[in-house]
């Protein structure tokens, strides 16, 4: 089986390898990282209902690989087949995996650099022609995708889990206050959306087709928690207006009143984050909303949130060419002075960061900092077609889950482009969860 679309870029063998080799090496050292960094107790132990124990994880992490590129690739029989059950996702929710007779902290680790070890001698002599699923190192690719995936998870179980600090970074660079333009005009007109070329890119983000986009206006950057807490002091939580039904039933019932971490204490709010307590950095885009709370806000402020469409376009379209480029700053990769991606800092970085990666319209922070909550549901797009699996992307398709986009400060650049989408449940907000907000052109 393969895709004209990715058969065309001629493959430099070497370098593919190369960038395999990389990203793999890269997602395990975080790895490593995040499961090294707190004693076996608390590896094993369930932080939050919604999680699953980081050592299901770990174990997981090595099971894919094993499964894509130790028997789909290279047709090898299963290592260990009595534990694939264990770490099948679709099986167990993460709320049973602590009941599994899961694969203690030392065999887990052993096991995936077991696996590591043999996919590495693999390689070496990878042959990536043949078979979509080899093409281009696409399953080599799209293994360190999910590594750098369960990684974001395991970043959010540590957000989660009570207790003393265990990761330190490095805050980004302070930036003077942002002051320019608050929203950026996207004139209307038709733009490609989604990918064809992008040899990593997942199924859900193929294939790309010209989107028609009436003209609209968008934040410059994110909604900052300064402009959140304004929302909060005028009652925002209490005005029954402002939500959709669903979204006012879900705020009673569970009695939200600020971004998840966040308490008050005095006239100010506090949030913990990663096991210590501060207040809450007025210029920093907001983090740990729900699409409720996101939605609710963009239309206290007389605006609404912008579709997927909107996003993509004001992220990827490039006016003077009518081309949609890879990032907003254009095709290159990611670089550090482009956005806050991998882990680098354990925040968002201020509101008007990161000059050097606004799009062409002069919109920032697109990519990093923090996933951004989109109007749209979680849906093909024409021409959609399976791969490898339906339970990537398929099985997720429907209105109960919107899409997000961006990539947060927890993602890799390897699992982050101009064109990939997240999806979740609009209840959900213990994920690095932002938004910027938009408006109609027509729309004061
Ligand atoms: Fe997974």
């Amino acid at each position: 089986m393969t895709d004209p679309a990715i058969d065309a870029p001629p493959i430099d063998a070497e370098a593919l390898r190369e960038r395999a080799l990389t990203t793999l090496t890269t997602a395990r050292t975080r790895t490593t990282l995040l499961t090294s960094c707190v004693e076996d107790p608390d590896l094993t132990a369930q932080h939050s209902p919604l999680m699953s124990p980081l050592v299901w994880d770990l174990a997981h992490i090595g099971n894919q690989e094993e499964l894509w590129l130790l028997r789909a690739v290279a047709g090898r029989d299963a290592m260990r087949p009595e534990i694939d059950g264990l770490y099948d996702a679709f099986e167990h929710p993460r709320s049973e995996r602590p009941t599994l007779p899961l694969l203690p902290p030392a065999e887990a680790r052993a096991y995936a650099a077991e696996v590591r070890g043999r996919v590495m001698d693999l390689l070496e002599s990878a042959d990536f022609h043949g078979t979509r699923l080899t093409q281009a190192g696409f399953a080599f690719g799209m293994i360190a995708q999910h590594e750098q995936q369960h990684d974001e998870t395991m970043l959010i179980t540590h957000q989660l889990r009570k207790g003393p600090q265990a990761l330190t970074a490095p805050d980004p660079e302070p930036v003077p206050l942002y002051t320019g333009p608050a929203e950026v005009l996207v004139p209307a007109g038709p733009f490609t959306m989604g990918t064809s070329t992008e040899p990593w890119a997942l199924d859900n983000e193929r294939p790309a087709h010209r989107r028609e986009v009436a003209s609209f206006h968008i934040d410059t950057t994110p909604v900052t928690n300064g402009a959140y807490q304004a929302f909060i002091e005028d009652g925002g939580y209490d005005n029954e207006r402002w939500w959709t039904a669903e979204g006012w039933a879900h705020v009673r019932k569970n009695s939200l009143y600020a971004p998840l971490f966040w308490r008050r204490d005095g006239k100010q709010w506090l949030r913990r984050r990663f096991g210590v307590t501060e207040v809450v950095p007025p210029d920093e885009p907001v983090v740990h909303v729900c699409w409720y709370e996101a939605d609710a806000y963009a239309r206290w402020a007389g605006r609404r949130l912008p579709t997927e469409a909107e996003w993509e376009k004001a992220a990827r379209h490039d006016p003077a060419t009518g081309r949609s480029t890879r990032y907003p700053w254009g095709d290159a990769d990611p670089a550090p002075e482009h956005a806050n991606l991998g882990q680098r800092h354990l925040r968002p970085a201020p509101a008007g960061s990161y000059p050097a990666g606004e799009s062409p319209l002069g919109v920032r922070q697109l990519i990093g900092d923090v996933w951004e909550w989109t109007a749209s549901d979680f849906l093909p797009y024409p021409g959609f077609q399976a791969f490898p699996y339906k339970e990537y992307s398929e099985v997720f398709f429907g209105p109960e889950y919107k899409v997000l986009r961006g990539g947060s400060f927890a993602v890799d650049q390897v699992a982050c482009r101009g064109t990939f989408r997240n999806w979740d449940y609009p209840i959900r907000r213990q994920i690095f969860s932002g938004f910027r907000t938009a408006r109609s052109a027509g729309d004061v």
